[in-house]
């Protein structure tokens, strides 16, 4: 047996060890992906399942009328509040409703801060000036409408307005 001849022999015995070697690899690696993966092969239906519930939104709109999924939970609808009356104090009142015409005296209005355009009319008394600033009224001056022209608002508010008016007017 020559050089040439035993050198030839190792190394083939070398690369069938290796063959064997990456064969035993790959086998074990498939037996081994089998046993761990299992069936979470991507495209089996349990694993996109799995990926459909890992991504899902945290939260759903459902509109009137729609079904409600039964595993989402279910909130009632709050308990509509009654809106409560607000009562503006006479100031509010003023400043809101008749400050455009009695703040600079407009079309005829007696100016707040006028104390003699107002002593003759405060001198007719608490009620009728109610009375003209709720009805509304024509006088020789020009036209004061029915609440100042805002039917929102209560007697008692445009009453506390009037007050407030009466008593700029005489300080
Ligand atoms: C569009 C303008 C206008 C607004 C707004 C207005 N007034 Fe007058 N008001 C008048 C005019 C004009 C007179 C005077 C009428 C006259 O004597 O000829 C008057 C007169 C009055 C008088 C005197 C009535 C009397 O008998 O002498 C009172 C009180 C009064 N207004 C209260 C109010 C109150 C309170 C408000 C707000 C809620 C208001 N007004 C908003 C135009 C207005």
């Amino acid at each position: 047996m020559n050089r040439d001849q035993k050198f030839f022999d190792m190394y083939s015995l070398v690369i069938g060890v290796l063959a064997l070697f990456a064969l035993g690899i790959y086998v074990g690696v498939t037996k081994l992906s089998d046993m761990t993966q299992g069936i979470y092969t991507v495209d089996s239906d349990e694993y996109q399942a799995a990926i459909q519930d890992r991504i899902k939104p945290l939260s759903q709109v459902y509109l009137p009328g729609e079904e409600v999924a039964t595993n989402q939970p279910v909130v009632s609808a709050a308990e509509p509040v009654e809106p409560v009356a607000t009562v503006l104090s006479g100031p509010q009142v003023y400043n809101e409703a008749c400050i455009i015409c009695h703040g600079a005296g407009i079309g005829g209005a007696p100016k707040i801060d006028d104390a003699a355009l107002w002593e003759p009319r405060i001198a007719q008394g608490n009620e009728t000036l109610y009375e003209h600033a709720i009805q509304g009224y024509t006088g020789e001056y020009g036209y004061m409408p029915p609440k100042g022209a805002r039917m929102d608002l209560s007697d008692a508010e445009v009453i506390g307005a009037v007050d407030y008016m009466v008593e700029t007017a005489s300080n």
